[in-house]
């Protein structure tokens, strides 16, 4: 791997997988090009610190726009793909499905496509296409997601995410192109959009404000704290077979309003209140339109071929993403406000824009 073109990489998890990256832990020494459209989830302040690191670069790029993503290989001689660029916000998607139709499944296919005509028939380089345990849809109260579930995909968001899982697989048997497909559970951690449920409630703790916990709270999610994520893909990438498919999983699930509680009781000891004057801050709001039930991720697979675990525990992850997000307040503020837009053409005037 020389050059590896990530994609959203302005994103939540695309951040902090370049982070993780070029962070002494891998030392990766080649060049990685993150391209990505900054729609409103796109934010180029959470990469700041890497802004002059000779061995990153940005370039602002609809993955659905042939020419250009063509025009990036052959500029580049990418050798690896990592592909987060998505919508990601399954309740956007009840609401605007065209622009998930448009990103996740167009887009994918642009790339793919733009993939197989810059590579031909060479076997020495990958297209990572990171996918979500969504695609599987939803679990009653028993039993585990694995790598041979079948997709049963419910909201918008899930079903372009199929879409585009079943693209990338069609572009390995038929084209041989060489790819891998991992699906994650629920990540959290630092820089992940405040529509979340994570952030925003701890947002909405910090500032007193309601507690929207969606039905009755007891859907249940496998949370994984993201730079796990970001060390599984990169073990895939240097590990995985071509044409297989990695699940990961926190091995930590909870009933949302399970999860609610345990962020009061962390915001509560970090901020000197009370759990008890949180909790009464938590609002039963109308449930989400086909709300899956629980998830739930058997990660045999990573664990036994490639020697994945969740590092972080689930009270050790989210303690130290309530202390991320207080302290970060003003990050908090610039996404809310729309100043991170502002912040974004100050600095990268006449280079992106
Ligand atoms: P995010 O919404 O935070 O980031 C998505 C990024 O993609 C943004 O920077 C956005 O500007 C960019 N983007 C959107 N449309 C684009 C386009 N047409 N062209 C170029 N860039 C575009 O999402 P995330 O939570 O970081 O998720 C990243 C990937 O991981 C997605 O593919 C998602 O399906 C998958 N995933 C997410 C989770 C999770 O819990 N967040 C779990 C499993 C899988
Ligand atoms: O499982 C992986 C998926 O996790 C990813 O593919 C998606 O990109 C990511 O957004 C996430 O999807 P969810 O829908 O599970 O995440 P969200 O944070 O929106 O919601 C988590 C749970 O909390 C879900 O059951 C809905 C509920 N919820 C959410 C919000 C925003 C609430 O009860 N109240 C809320 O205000």
């Amino acid at each position: 791997m020389n050059t590896i073109l990530v994609t959203g990489g302005a994103g939540f998890i695309g951040s902090n997988f370049i982070r993780y990256l070029l962070s002494s832990a891998v030392g990766f020494s080649g060049r990685v090009i993150n391209v990505d459209a900054l729609t409103y989830a796109g934010n180029l302040m959470n990469l700041a610190d890497l802004e002059g690191d000779s061995r990153y670069s940005f370039r602002k790029v609809d993955i659905s726009d042939c020419a250009a993503v063509e025009a990036l290989f052959c500029e580049y001689g990418i050798d690896t793909v990592v592909h987060f660029a998505a919508e990601s916000h399954v309740d956007r998607s009840i609401n605007d499905p065209e622009s998930f139709i448009r990103t996740n499944i167009m887009g994918t296919w642009t790339l793919l496509d733009a993939a197989r005509k810059a590579w031909g028939a060479r076997k020495d380089v990958r297209f990572h296409h990171v996918s979500t345990d969504e695609v599987y849809g939803s679990l009653g109260p028993e039993g585990f997601f694995t790598e041979e579930s079948c997709y049963d995909p419910r909201s918008p968001y899930s079903a372009s995410k199929a879409g585009s899982d079943h693209l990338v697989m069609a572009w390995y048997h038929t084209y041989g192109l060489p790819v891998t497909i991992s699906n994650c559970s629920n990540n959290y951690g630092p820089w992940q959009f405040p529509e979340k449920l994570v952030p925003l409630m701890i947002m909405n703790m910090a500032e007193r404000k309601p507690l929207p916990v969606y039905g009755k709270g007891e859907n249940v999610r496998d949370w994984l704290h993201v730079e796990d994520h970001c060390r599984g893909i990169w073990k895939v990438l240097t590990g995985g077979k071509s044409g297989r498919k990695y699940n990961f999983g926190g091995n930590a699930e909870m009933r949302n309003i399970d999860l609610v509680h345990l962020l009061a009781e962390i915001t509560a000891e970090q901020t000197g209140r009370t759990a008890e004057e949180i909790h009464s801050s938590i609002r039963y709001v109308t449930d989400r339109p086909g709300h899956d039930m629980r998830y739930a991720i058997d990660a045999n697979r990573v664990r036994e071929e490639l020697g994945w675990e969740p590092e972080r525990s689930l009270k050790e992850g989210m303690a130290e993403t309530v202390r991320w997000y207080l302290e970060n307040r003003k990050w908090v503020e610039a996404v809310r406000s729309g100043e991170y837009r502002t912040w974004m053409e100050t600095n990268y005037s006449g280079r992106l824009f």
